[in-house]
């Protein structure tokens, strides 16, 4: 297959290392040069610097910035190729004009991206959510280059809300970690010191989530109802960072509440407790 990969990026990059790897005849195009060009080119890809009338390519992946899918997604809908594709979670096929001759696709891997060389293989471990504009079956060759799984979005989904969940499970889940290391590191532990702590207690709760669910999953203070510790907590916080634990606290208490464990009595001072500042 024939691929050009616009958007030089943590996902373009990989892409096109998965489309390469998988034997596809791959270039990458940016706007402007970088070291991506030099990366691309040891990898066996061609690269350019303006979009290459793509007379004969098969796909086309779109890989830049969600603000700037809309534009390229329009600029390329008269263009002659099997597919066209991008790779946002957060639009759907809306981005693509009523007017485009081509088939259109939204590939969206469910990944949060690092090197192109650790995020290839993650990618055949990923997810890809799928919706396309007619069936035509050449973004099943696509996922198979990415080695990726397929799945199907239920109709009428409602893409801000599918969008806002993923970012709470990885972008969310990862400033949590980056804020516990931090309060590690400001009671005493060392930088070495953080990782495997918070490693094993952070795997052992998202097994735990997927074994029980939420509700039955929360320990600590808040679901005990102990309020002394939680305005422990806040007290020894600098206020920034108690303010952000506080709102992190409110969000939690929907699912301490739903356990039944909580008194009427306690949610009401953990209320109070919360909105004090
Ligand atoms: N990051 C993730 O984990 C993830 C996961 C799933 C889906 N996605 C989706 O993947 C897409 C790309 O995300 P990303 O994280 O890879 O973004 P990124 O790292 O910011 O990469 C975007 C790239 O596109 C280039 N670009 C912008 N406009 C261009 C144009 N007109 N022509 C050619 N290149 C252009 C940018 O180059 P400049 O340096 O010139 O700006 C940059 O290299 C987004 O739609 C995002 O929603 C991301």
């Amino acid at each position: 297959m024939k691929v050009m990969i616009l958007g030089p990026g943590r996902v373009g990059c990989t892409l096109a290392l998965a489309h390469q790897k998988y034997g596809d005849e791959t270039t990458l195009v940016g706007r402007r040069p970088g070291t991506w060009q030099r990366w691309a080119r040891s990898a066996g890809m061609k690269t350019s610097l303006r979009i290459p009338t793509p007379k004969s390519t098969d796909v086309l992946l779109i890989t830049v910035g969600d603000s700037d899918v809309s534009n390229l997604a329009t600029q390329l809908s008269q263009v002659p190729t099997q597919l066209l594709v991008h790779v946002s979670g957060s639009l759907g096929l809306d981005v693509f004009p009523s007017s485009a001759e081509v088939p259109c696709a939204v590939l969206h891997p469910i990944l949060s991206f690092g090197s192109p060389e650790g995020s290839v293989e993650d990618l055949t471990q990923a997810c890809v959510s799928v919706a396309f504009t007619r069936s035509d079956h050449t973004w099943k060759s696509v996922l198979r280059a990415w080695g990726s799984a397929p799945l199907l979005l239920p109709a009428g989904l409602h893409r801000a809300r599918y969008h806002a969940a993923l970012c709470l499970a990885s972008n969310h889940v990862t400033g949590a970690l980056g804020q516990a290391e931090s309060f590690l590191q400001e009671a005493g532990f060392s930088q070495e010191d953080t990782p495997p702590l918070l490693a094993s207690l952070a795997h052992q709760t998202v097994q735990k989530f997927f074994q029980d669910g939420a509700a039955n999953s929360l320990t600590g203070p808040l679901i005990r109802g102990d309020v002394p510790t939680l305005q422990a907590h806040l007290d020894a916080l600098p206020k920034k960072k108690a303010e952000a634990y506080r709102q992190q606290l409110k969000a939690l208490l929907p699912f301490a509440i739903s356990t039944k464990r909580l008194t009427a009595g306690k949610i009401r001072e953990i209320r109070q407790l919360l909105e004090d500042s």
